[in-house]
């Protein structure tokens, strides 16, 4: 029997399942990751914690399955994508907590050379934004004594969250990451798939710190045997969005993906070519398989599972994300209430780091469901920002393919319908995210021999199709974009 292991480590959680060839799951674990919020706009990890929880949780999905290390082809490892971690190559100690990719501690230095936004997008596809690694690596080499002198000398090493698992995976034998992974960076040509040393220049980074680039399918090395009773082969890395665009078997131009964890982002397949988004969405590495590298357009939305999170645990509204669905069936409308969840500012297509959450329309009558329900719409409505942009850059999309913890929500999943006004389908499995993954090092260790055997396995549990009017669906989005005008910045 074939069993892939696949780790997902994302914001909020970190996950491990063993699936079988067919994308069946033999076995889950998880954990909560606890976020650090140390001054407004801040968003910390600890890595230590990332990767004690990252070794739990494959042990305890192991024993789930009931199966041991040498019943395990291969092992593929997802991630939030970004979120940057530099440590000692000597004591694998880091220097730092992690910067989480939703930290807008850098947005001073991107206000002050928009100028360079275009030209950074010609060679990455991104924008200057605090969201990628860049400023991140560099705001930690100027803040930590002597970090910036120790990273020269060669003595420390950069990674995003894959490069620092397979770090520890592999007893710090292997340091690398994959080419979804290095287009997140802002310093990775995505044109020429080499670090690029202009950026390095203008970002202030040393090239020493850097790991090694490879495909998303690759031999990665293996883990230490004394970690998971016996070595097994690493053989798949992507970033998590990147993996989902995987597990939903998005392999052809046209096809299209939005995934709703922590954030949601949709991203659309545009093959061999990479293409300069003329609305501000970016173009990114969807995967890189024998050096062929396939590009996408890729809309991020910062704040989609997050919300509810906030409305759990912020502001105590729910006890648990799963009361969310009956709270908002249990009213047919919000009454005109609009939450704009821009906590940690706006993504695509506005780009505005300085702009903050509101709630707008409040009356006497608000309470609980208008808030909590207008927190799911926002997702929705934010889906339809992005579907707009794609639709201008590209063919409109005829139907959105959906994954993600939030989209079990049948409730969310038929608004998100109306909403976009196309169908919305949703897989039968929405571990997309860590199946990807696990597709991604079955295919390099020949469990599957090429990516239409893994189309194959893809298959629909549910079609939702736009119930209500266009007018009246219009009229909802038009109130949202209103409230998003109130929340810019500039
Ligand atoms: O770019 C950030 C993204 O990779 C985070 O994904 O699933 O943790 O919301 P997620």
């Amino acid at each position: 029997m074939t069993a892939l292991l696949s780790i997902d480590q994302g914001t909020t959680s970190t996950r491990a399942i063993v699936f079988d060839r067919e994308g069946r799951k033999l076995g889950l674990a998880q954990r909560e990751l606890p976020q650090s919020y140390p001054k407004p706009g801040w968003v910390e990890h600890d890595p230590l914690r990332i990767w004690d929880d990252t070794l739990a949780v494959t042990r305890e999905a192991l024993a789930a399955a009931k199966l041991d290390a040498s019943a395990i082809t291969a092992l593929g490892i997802t991630n939030q994508r970004e979120t940057t971690v530099i440590w000692e190559r000597a004591s694998g100690k880091p220097i730092h907590p992690a910067i989480v990719w939703q930290d807008r501690r850098t947005s001073d230095f991107c206000r002050t050379h928009q100028e360079r936004s275009a030209w950074l997008s010609q060679k990455t596809g991104l924008l200057l934004d605090p969201y990628f690694s860049a400023t991140k690596i560099a705001w930690i080499l100027d803040h930590v004594d002597g970090a910036r002198a120790g990273a020269e000398k060669g003595e420390l090493a950069f990674g995003t969250i894959d490069s620092w698992l397979l770090w520890n995976l592999t007893g710090g034998k292997v340091h690398a990451t994959d080419a979804t992974n290095a287009s997140r960076t802002a310093l990775f040509n995505i044109i020429t798939q080499q670090w690029d040393d202009e950026l390095l220049k203008f970002f202030n980074v040393p090239a020493a710190l850097l790991p090694d680039v490879r495909d998303s399918a690759a031999d990665y090395g293996r883990t230490q045997a004394a970690l998971l009773g016996g070595e097994i082969a690493i053989a798949g890395i992507a970033g998590d969005q990147q993996a989902a665009t995987v597990g939903q078997a998005c392999f052809k131009p046209g096809m299209i993906k939005s995934t709703y964890g922590t954030g949601c982002f949709m991203v659309l397949n545009t093959g061999d070519q990479f293409t300069l988004s003329k609305n501000r969405l970016l173009s990114t590495v969807a995967y890189r398989l024998n050096g062929k590298t396939t590009y996408a357009l890729e809309g991020s939305i910062f704040v989609a599972g997050a919300a509810v999170q906030w409305l759990r645990d912020a502001v105590r509204m729910i006890g648990s994300a799963s009361e969310t669905e009956n709270l908002a069936k249990s009213i047919t409308d919000t009454q005109g209430v609009y939450l704009v969840p821009a906590f940690t500012g706006l993504g695509a297509p506005y780009w505005d780091p300085e702009a903050r959450g509101a709630i707008f329309g409040l009356t006497r009558d608000s309470g609980i469901a208008q808030i909590v329900r207008a927190a799911l719409e926002s997702v929705c409505y934010q889906t339809r920002d992005l579907l707009i942009a794609m639709a201008e850059d590209a063919l409109p999309p005829t139907e959105l393919r959906v994954d993600g913890g939030m989209v079990i929500n049948d409730w969310l999943t038929q608004f998100l319908s109306d909403i976009i006004k196309i169908p919305v389908v949703r897989p039968q499995t929405v571990e997309t995210t860590a199946l990807g993954a696990a597709f991604l090092a079955g295919l390099h260790t020949d469990v599957y021999s090429s990516l239409d055997e893994i189309a194959a396995l893809w298959q629909t549990d549910r079609r939702f199709a736009p119930q209500q009017a266009a007018e009246k669906t219009d009229a909802l989005y038009e109130g949202w974009k209103h409230a998003v005008e109130r929340v810019k910045s500039h």
